[in-house]
């Protein structure tokens, strides 16, 4: 190995936190140094490695962010979950605009150094609003693996406690843990804030939860990506819209787009030659990203049970008339929206 293959090394597994290999690609620059008959040098590199009193380690923590998962005070289940992702922003399939906005992020982020220098700061704190399946979740997954980030995930349901005051200690714990470190953090379905409006005690208590999760937002010091998600962005208010950096919208998909959709997501099987995806387009007008895979799932499935090594019109369409008849009901069950 070179030097610099080792210097990468090093970086590498400070990145990931990986201490066994941190330690064992500073043994072998050691190893270099002493081939190299820099004796001194070696010396002095195996004690900086290996001191334990000293004040630079905290008490023998190698690594800044090796604090445990924070984990609810009364149940004991873990506030957050750290997720790792390899997606290519080319499996988004939106308009070009969201496409754009959330490049933009990306670029900004990469270039935060640049950007710093002319006392300006990259965009960091992103709202993500629209209808389920749209691709926000999907987003977040991306924007992570294409820095290169963990995603920090958190589900807000998981941080409401049911014993009062605990929530926002809950909150507190997952905001120490975020600057602990650099990630892509997703503070998801942050939409259960709105959820029991009638409930007038626990509207009270999330009203306060909001509050201070805006709070904690505004003090947080950390240069990680936060992301919020909502399918409910009718519900918030202004003044939560102006303490994020940027708002995406999420729209459901036109037509061309659910084409775009029906092709890649049937990708994987053989089509009869008078398939039309633009029928299909065409037949799924309010369906979302997440509702036309779910439907191209459904299709290539009863192809490939009747023993078909391909896929027809009539799979499609089935599919697609059993989606719709399975969303009548459920409106039907929840009184229509
Ligand atoms: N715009 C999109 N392009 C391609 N696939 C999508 C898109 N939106 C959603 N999907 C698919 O649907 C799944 C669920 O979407 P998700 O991101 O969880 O929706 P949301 O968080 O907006 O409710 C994703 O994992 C992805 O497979
Ligand atoms: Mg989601």
């Amino acid at each position: 190995m070179t030097t610099t293959d080792l210097i990468k090394k090093l970086f590498l597994s400070f990145n990931a936190k990986d201490n066994d290999t941190f330690v064992q690609a500073a043994r072998e620059y050691i190893e270099h140094e002493k081939r190299k008959k820099h004796t001194v040098v070696a010396k002095d590199l195996e004690k900086a490695l290996f001191s334990t009193n000293s004040e630079h380690n905290g008490g023998g923590k190698r690594f800044k962010n090796t604090l445990p998962i924070p984990r609810d005070t009364e149940k004991g289940f873990p506030l957050l979950e750290i997720q790792h992702f390899d997606k290519s922003i080319d499996a988004l399939i939106i308009a070009n605009e969201i496409k754009e906005q959330l490049e933009h992020v990306i670029r900004e982020f990469k270039d935060a150094d640049i950007l710093a220098t002319y006392n300006l700061q990259n965009k960091r704190k992103i709202l993500l609003c629209g209808r389920p399946g749209t691709g926000k979740t999907f987003s977040a997954q991306i924007i992570s693996s294409v820095l290169n980030l963990p995603l920090v995930y958190i589900r807000f349901d998981a941080i409401i406690s049911s014993y009062l005051g605990e929530t926002a200690s809950n909150l507190r714990k997952v905001f120490d843990y975020i600057e602990s470190g650099t990630w892509v953090v997703l503070f998801d379905e942050f939409d259960v804030i709105g959820k029991n409006r009638d409930d007038n005690h626990e509207h009270g208590e999330i009203k306060r939860v909001v509050n201070s999760f805006l709070q904690m937002l505004d003090n947080l010091k950390s240069d990680s990506i936060i992301l919020a998600a909502t399918n409910h962005q009718n519900m918030l208010d202004p003044a939560i819209w102006r303490r994020f950096d940027d708002v995406i919208y999420y729209e459901l998909p036109d037509e061309s787009i659910r084409k775009q959709l029906f092709d890649i997501y049937l990708k994987p099987i053989k089509k009869d030659a008078n398939i039309d995806m633009a029928k299909a387009a065409n037949l799924t007008d309010g369906f979302s990203p997440a509702d036309i895979k779910m439907v191209t799932e459904e299709a290539m499935k009863a192809a490939i049970i009747s023993s078909k090594n391909h896929i027809g019109q009539n799979e499609i369409d089935c599919a697609i008339q059993k989606f719709i008849r399975r969303e009548k009901v459920r409106n039907n069950l929840m009184g229509d929206k």
